[in-house]
């Protein structure tokens, strides 16, 4: 057997792998499940109904293996906002370097919504999030930028497997109190929203302060080799974000796959100018027009995916080639070709049998 199916987190939810993949593709989530692991569906960007019909395709393509569920619950948002009248009141200069950027790159207007152009992060929007959660039959609920004591003493009651992705080791109290059943410790290689300690310094402190909680190890992770230092840094397993990217399933555009099997490691950068957070993207014209001496400052989370939401929403329908951007990790550098998920865990599981077996003992 693998060493890897040995791990007690594995006997816990009954899975073959302690790989754990966070992914916005219904088509991802599951076939991570049917290889193996378990696979984590994004839902920050939809709407509750969405997140109800998302989670219902999902079980029905998994069965009865267990999948999860993440949102985002920054703290500080605003209980409830109307996107019309927010963005009527956000400041000229960045209005005026959105409009900028708009002409500069000649990007239509958008004919229709999505959901950054039509919503704002506000408490009311998590509420129904959470609720759709609730409702589902999904197995594991995962938060990230914060959590809510209430949402995880819901979902333990129902049944559900709590997890708190943490970028710092104070933030583990936190998810202690909240009562969290796994912690994914997330270094600063990540993909997406990320913080400022790396990957090697975090999961050891965050193992130690967890206790009993068990920890994943993510960020930055893209061969067997790191899966089994993960182990050796006393994680119990792996979550990763970045690699599912160039996986055939993921349906990844022609322009973004590109710059993703393009990109090495020194090709991401940690910007605010996707969300007005620092979040780890894919270096581009995009991240480089926000960092240029002329690019006001993003503003803070929520504000700016509204100042930015409507020409965003434009560039993807219109597929403006030179503004669409993505977020990606250190680990991208893994990213060489489109391959599927289920290659993707094979690779890593070879990899990581064969170094736990190589380990002098
Ligand atoms: C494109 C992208 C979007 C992400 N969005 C979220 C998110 O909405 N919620 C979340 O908890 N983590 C999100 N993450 C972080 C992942 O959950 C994971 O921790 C991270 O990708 C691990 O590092 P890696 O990218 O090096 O694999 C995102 C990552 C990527 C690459």
């Amino acid at each position: 057997m693998n060493p890897l199916s040995e791990l007690p987190i594995c006997q816990k939810l009954d899975i073959k792998y302690p790989i754990f993949g966070f992914s916005h593709s219904v088509e991802v989530t599951a076939a991570i499940c049917k290889a193996g692991g378990v696979g984590i569906y994004g839902a920050t960007r939809d709407m509750p109904e969405r997140i109800v019909s998302q989670l219902a395709k999902i079980r029905e393509l998994v069965g009865d293996r267990p999948f999860g569920v993440d949102l985002l619950l920054p703290k500080g948002m605003q209980e409830d906002a109307d996107f019309a009248a927010v963005e009527a009141m956000l400041p000229q200069e960045q209005k005026d370097f959105v409009a900028y950027l708009a002409d500069k790159y000649k990007v239509p207007p958008a004919t229709e919504d999505n959901f950054f152009s039509s919503q704002i992060r506000t408490n009311a929007l998590f509420d129904g999030q959470i609720d759709a959660v609730m409702e589902s039959s999904v197995d594991l609920f995962a938060t990230g930028i914060g959590g809510r004591k209430d949402a995880v003493e819901r979902a333990k009651k129902l049944g559900k497997m709590t997890v708190a992705l943490v970028g710092a080791p104070k933030h583990v109290l936190a998810a202690k109190d909240w009562g969290i059943d796994l912690i994914v410790a997330q270094g600063h290689e990540a993909g997406g929203h990320t913080g400022k300690i790396t990957t090697l310094a975090l999961v050891p402190q965050v193992v130690d302060i967890a206790g009993d909680i068990p920890v994943l190890a993510a960020g930055g992770i893209g061969d067997g080799r790191q899966v089994a230092a993960s182990l050796a840094l006393g994680a119990q397993g792996a979550w990763l974000g970045t690699l599912w990217l160039a996986a055939r399933e993921h349906k990844t555009g022609a322009v973004l796959m590109k710059q993703i099997l393009e990109a090495g490691s020194a090709d991401t950068v940690v910007s605010r100018a996707h969300s007005g957070k620092p979040a780890r993207l894919i270096k581009s014209t995009w991240t480089e027009e926000w960092a240029s001496p002329e690019a006001p400052e993003p503003l803070p989370m929520p504000l700016h995916q509204v100042v930015t939401g409507p020409l965003l929403a434009a560039v993807e329908e219109h597929q403006v080639e030179a503004l669409i951007y993505g977020g990606a990790g250190q680990s991208v550098a893994w990213c060489q070709e489109e391959t599927t998920v289920d290659a993707i865990m094979q690779r890593l599981i070879t990899e990581t049998g064969a170094v736990l077996t190589a380990l002098p003992r």
